[in-house]
């Protein structure tokens, strides 16, 4: 039992940087192989014990809404021709009515925005959010690490990692304070600082436990650095009455919001699975040979 029941999944945005495909495929379901990037994230949670699970979607993105309700047509199918390993991963790909809503976002002002119109879904308790662009590779689920640092600790939590100085500016960032294990304390945090001015080169990863309060810091938060309303500003404005941690979880991240981010992860889980590595490495094996001879 997790002290954390419910998860937003924010998935309105519009994913310019992966046009044309975006124009019809919503950036969340692209695949890693073969299960789109949302699934990975639903997978973390439930790992982790969350048991609702509450999609910001966009009135575009029907494939989204559609992915994780039963499809009795092809369920009946498979059993009839005892595709049973098929049955199964298309059952793991199903979430019971019972656990999860779709709400949606009709116009993307910005992630903090997109939190907000979830709010009719979180009850008076805090709550986790997980951006499945961001890819946590790892052995134990990274919001599943958050839960239970912050089961000790509580506050606003975020997922941090050192990005260094140079990328700092595509990230928001933690004035860190003080550091307790694998938990940065912090007085604030900014988001998309130029890298002179930017308090730390800690980055804010797209995993959050936050409390409900930040939903009324939301309600009056003003478009920030992009013109978007920013979820960084919303949880720094809740300093006064929650402490703000990051934590450093164990895990590789991938940017799949990028397409360099999406080929490295889409490497990494292929490399992770025995059906796929063994060819993967004799194809990119030869491919370095020829490369050496030529
Ligand atoms: P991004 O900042 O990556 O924006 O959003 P984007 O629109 O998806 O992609 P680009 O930058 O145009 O290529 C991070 C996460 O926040 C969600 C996105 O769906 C993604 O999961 N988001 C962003 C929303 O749900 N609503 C928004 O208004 C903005």
């Amino acid at each position: 039992m997790t002290h954390i029941k419910t998860a937003v999944f924010p998935v309105a945005g519009l994913g310019t940087r992966f046009l044309p495909i975006t124009k019809s495929v919503p950036k969340e379901m692209l695949p890693l192989i073969d299960k789109p990037l949302i699934q990975y994230a639903v997978e973390e949670a439930r790992a982790s014990g969350i048991e609702n699970f509450v999609f910001v979607s966009s009135p575009d993105k029907p494939a989204l809404d559609d992915y994780f309700r039963t499809n009795f047509w092809l369920e009946d199918h498979l059993s009839s021709n005892n595709k049973t390993d098929a049955l199964r991963l298309v059952r793991d790909a199903s979430l019971s009515p019972k656990s999860f809503w779709v709400t949606h976002q009709t116009k993307a002002l910005g992630l903090g925005h997109a939190i907000w119109t979830a709010k009719e879904f979180l009850r008076n308790e805090a709550f986790a959010v997980l951006l499945p662009d961001d890819f946590i590779h790892s052995d134990r689920s990274a919001i599943g690490q958050m839960i239970e640092a912050h089961a000790r600790i509580g506050g606003n939590m975020v997922a941090t990692m050192d990005v260094g100085r140079d990328a700092i500016s595509a990230y928001g960032c933690l004035d860190v304070e003080a550091r307790a294990g694998k938990c940065l304390n912090a007085s604030g945090m900014v988001e998309k600082p130029s890298p002179e001015m930017a308090p730390s080169t800690h980055a804010v990863i797209g995993r959050y436990i936050l409390q409900p309060s930040v939903l009324d810091k939301l309600a009056v938060t003003t478009p920030g650095a992009g013109g978007e309303i920013q979820l960084t500003d919303a949880i720094a404005a809740d300093i006064a009455h929650n402490e703000l941690w990051g934590y450093e979880f164990d895990g590789s991240r991938y940017d799949c919001g990028s397409k360099s981010g999406y080929l490295e992860a889409t490497i990494a889980v292929a490399l992770d699975r025995i059906d796929l590595a063994p060819a993967l490495w004799n194809s990119m094996l030869a491919r370095t040979e020829i490369g050496a001879a030529a």
